[in-house]
């Protein structure tokens, strides 16, 4: 089991940040997220999400106009802005991914709504891993769903091959800019053990 300083450094003291300093985040450390993220477990090995991670400029300045206002200084701010998508025909990779069966491309390409509610599931389980990832390498996320998807669709996906679920900001946050502690639901209230 791991000690309580890293169970504080992914759950317990962990933040969702609204304000980075101005530390960068290298290629190495985008590499090194990715490498542990991906070992998340995915239904089928089906790995959806797809990422892009904007760092430039020139990245940032598509990005901003699709953000709500309440959200642009939480985005101008951060060294990177994961755009977390998910491959519309995700299955296409399941034979490379699931080479004992490589038929479970098929599970998927007979039902739209199937593989969309798969992508779904399996793309935010893959954008947690990548949450989880980033702080147990010493990183801090705010995560960001307050955007026009259309907007980042059309900008980023013009081809209607990647679709945004979320948007993840990455990297050394400021602690006086957290937001006081909400609660969360107490065991009773959450589970049963049956
Ligand atoms: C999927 C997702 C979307 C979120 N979208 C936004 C957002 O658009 N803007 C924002 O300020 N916070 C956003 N948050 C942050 C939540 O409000 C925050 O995680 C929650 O209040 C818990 O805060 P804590 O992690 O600091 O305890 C989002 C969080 C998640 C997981």
């Amino acid at each position: 089991m791991l000690d309580q300083t890293a169970l504080d450094l992914l759950f317990s003291q962990a933040r969702s940040h609204n304000d980075f300093d101005s530390t960068p985040v290298g290629k190495e450390q985008l590499h090194a997220l990715y490498d542990l993220m991906k070992m998340g477990p995915t239904s089928a090995n089906c790995c959806p999400a797809r990422l892009v991670f904007v760092t430039s400029d020139e990245a940032k300045a598509r990005l901003m106009p699709h953000i709500i206002e309440s959200n642009i200084e939480k985005v101008t701010n951060a060294p990177v802005c994961a755009i977390i998508a998910n491959d519309v025909k995700f299955y296409d990779r399941i034979p490379e991914l699931f080479p004992h069966n490589p038929q479970a491309r098929d599970w998927f390409t007979g039902s739209e709504e199937f593989a969309a509610e798969t992508a779904m599931r399996n793309g935010s389980l893959q954008a947690a891993y990548l949450m989880l990832a980033a702080r147990a390498l010493g990183l801090d996320v705010g995560p960001i769903s307050g955007f026009d998807a259309n907007g980042v669709n059309q900008e980023f996906f013009p081809d209607g091959k990647w679709r945004v679920n979320m948007l993840c900001n990455i990297g050394h946050g400021r602690p006086e800019a957290v937001f006081e502690r909400l609660p969360r639901l107490a065991f009773d209230d959450a589970c049963h053990i049956i």
